[in-house]
């Protein structure tokens, strides 16, 4: 989720921030920028790309400043421009800010600031906040900072300076991270230790709603009453590639623990629980023809693809609506037929991958209506299709999709929720799947808490050559991405299928070298899943069961169990997904494998 650099000190800022930024490239982005202040001069220059397009804007520009804040962006609202880039600044050009997270209220607090007659330059939710502290500044940036965050909902790190008051710089955070650094040189704040861990190892933890000036001299802390906190500073242990990483050894495994937030993220803003109905603007444009629509075809490839699987069971459950998912490379060369206002989704992390986009390119030819759930803002399937709904989820760096899956599986629960809401769901029903919905991040936490017993597991079966996983209803497409995660990152030959169909032939292969997981949780398949396991104990393969918490009867036959708590039939693919992603990581991890980025992959497929 972007990153923010600043620092105020007796040395030239610039390279100091240019090298923080190098620093949080990790972190995925999409354009960047920096504000130095030298007395009443500041030097703004902000590029698209990667950090060498900021480093050639500024090349030949001497930027003599020794304070200054610095950000990449990873884009929520407004594409990946220039213009739309951080730091912004009010009107006049006095304050500049650089934001990292997304305000809730904005669109409120800009209509209410147009009406005044300010004049908005960019599209971004942050651009908001220069304006407020502008109009609130009355020569002490820390209470006009305050007063800003006061009227704002969502979440923020920020950090603030203005052209009256060189060497100073006020930061504040809601929710998004930011750390302060003393230096001796000079002190610092960050998104995260990395930026700065070249120059100090001594921090100051900000909490949630806490702000604080920054000079080179000190570093004052406030809460948002503006009560005077003293804090420790504190040492931290590690060196800038371990915080890279925020401790993990890869980045698959660090997005496997961030999916308690993912679902947060994906959830944020998006319920009205007393109704028992999602709120997704993103989709409002074509609201009147979606809620009508009867036949959705969902569109995507490899993880996405599953996660449209998934859905269209849940589909199934929750609305009146016919749902086909179709492999996006398939799908472009059907003759299509669709009946009239057929909706597509095309599913895709990265918003590039080439067989989705020339998928809905031939949908669009034949008519259809085009929705998007993208994660990457501004890339190209987001552009080419009429709305859609953002994941959220911040960068997904693994090239095995994990967190997104996830987030995929949230956004398309909350958008079946809707229709259903709308179709002939009660309220009742809507209410509970929201109440079951919001207590899905602790489960996650709580199924994550189990990487150990899972990492046994996997110990015990990572030399096995071939595995199969096995499902039916909402694990079935779960058994195929489990095969999919433990194919591309442990390059174990591994089959997903669906477990009814183990009797018209897969079973031939069951041997006691051949492991399968069952995904089977207290659902309406579960006494067929046992039916399934019981076959292939029978023929002595070893069985890895997903089962629920509390269960005794699959404990009594399957080899190892793993347990996951319980919730709704649609939900279980949530849960029942984590220790398939845990177990294909720790045999790819005993296998020295090279997780992040296994042989042959690439992170965005943009080629056919
Ligand atoms: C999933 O682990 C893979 N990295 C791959 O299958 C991926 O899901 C697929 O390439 C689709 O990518 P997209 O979501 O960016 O369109
Ligand atoms: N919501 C802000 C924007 O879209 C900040 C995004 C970020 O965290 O980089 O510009």
């Amino acid at each position: 989720m972007c990153g923010i650099v600043c620092y105020v000190g007796n040395n030239r800022a610039e390279p100091i921030l240019i090298e923080g930024l190098k620093r949080l490239e990790y972190r995925g982005y999409d354009s960047s920028g920096l504000a130095v202040q030298d007395g009443s001069h500041i030097d703004h220059i902000r590029a698209v790309g990667k950090i060498v397009e900021l480093e050639k804007a500024i090349n030949g520009i001497d930027i003599k400043g020794t304070s200054g804040i610095a950000h990449t962006r990873w884009a929520t609202h407004g594409e990946p421009t220039e213009h739309n880039a951080h730091p912004h600044s009010d009107e006049k050009g006095n304050v500049f800010i650089i934001h990292n997270g997304i305000i809730e209220n904005y669109q409120s607090i800009k209509t209410r600031l147009e009406k005044k007659g300010v004049k908005f330059r960019s599209e971004t939710d942050t651009e908001v906040l220069a304006h407020l502290i502008a109009q609130y500044f009355e020569g002490d940036l820390k209470e006009a900072v305050r007063k800003t965050m006061s009227q704002v909902e969502g979440t923020f790190g920020i950090a603030v300076i203005h052209r009256d008051l060189p060497g100073q710089i006020v930061v504040a955070r809601r929710g998004s991270p930011l750390i302060i650094g003393v230096g001796e040189d000079g002190n610092f704040a960050a998104s995260d230790v990395s930026a700065m861990v070249r120059y100090t190892k001594k921090v100051l933890h900000l909490n949630d709603n806490e702000l604080a000036v920054i000079t080179a001299d000190g570093i004052s802390i406030f809460t948002a009453q503006a009560k005077a906190v003293t804090r420790d500073a504190e040492t931290v242990e590690w060196s800038a590639e371990d915080v890279d990483l925020d401790g993990f050894p890869h980045f698959m495994l660090k997005e496997i623990f961030e999916q308690p937030d993912t679902i947060r993220n994906a959830m944020r803003g998006r319920v009205d629980k007393g109704e028992g109905v999602p709120k997704l603007g993103g989709i409002m444009p074509v609201w009147d023809d979606l809620k009508e629509c009867r036949h959705i075809v969902i569109v995507a490839c490899g993880t996405s693809y599953y996660a449209g699987c998934v859905a269209s069971y849940i589909f199934e459950k929750l609305t009146e609506i016919d749902v086909e998912v179709e492999v996006a490379s398939e799908f472009r060369y059907r003759k299509l037929n669709f009946p009239p206002n057929t909706f597509i989704i095309a599913m895709s992390q990265s918003g590039e991958t080439a067989d989705t986009l020339s998928a809905i390119r031939e949908a669009r030819r034949k008519g259809a209506r085009l929705l998007g759930i993208v994660n990457v803002v501004g890339s190209s399937i987001s552009r080419e299709t009429e709305a859609g709904i953002y994941n959220h989820a911040g960068p997904e760096i693994g090239v095995a999709s994990t967190k997104i899956f996830i987030s995929q599986l949230t956004i398309l629960t909350l958008l079946a929720l809707l229709l259903g809401r709308h179709h002939n769901m009660s309220l009742t029903d809507g209410v509970e799947a929201i109440r079951a919905m919001e207590k899905l991040p602790d489960q996650v936490k709580d199924i994550l808490s189990k990487s150990n017993h899972i990492q046994a597991i996997a110990e015990k079966y990572y030399k096995y050559g071939n595995w199969l996983f096995l499902g039916r209803k909402y694990g079935y497409p779960i058994a195929m991405e489990g095969a999919l995660k433990l194919k591309e990152i442990s390059y174990i030959h591994a089959e997903g299928y669906a477990a009814g169909e183990m009797k018209h032939g897969p079973i031939a292969l069951i041997n006691p070298d051949m492991p399968t997981v069952a995904i089977a949780p207290l659902d309406s398949m579960y006494e067929k899943m046992i039916n399934n396991i019981q076959e292939i104990k029978s023929r002595k393969g070893p069985v890895i069961a997903i089962v629920t918490e509390g269960d005794t009867m699959i404990k009594e036959i399957a080899d190892d169990v793993i347990e996951i708590p319980p919730t709704l039939d649609f939900l279980y693919p949530i849960l029942t997904v984590v220790p398939c992603q845990l177990l294909a990581y720790y045999c790819a991890q005993f296998l020295k494998r090279d997780i992040d980025k296994p042989r042959n992959l690439a992170k965005s497929v943009t080629v056919e």
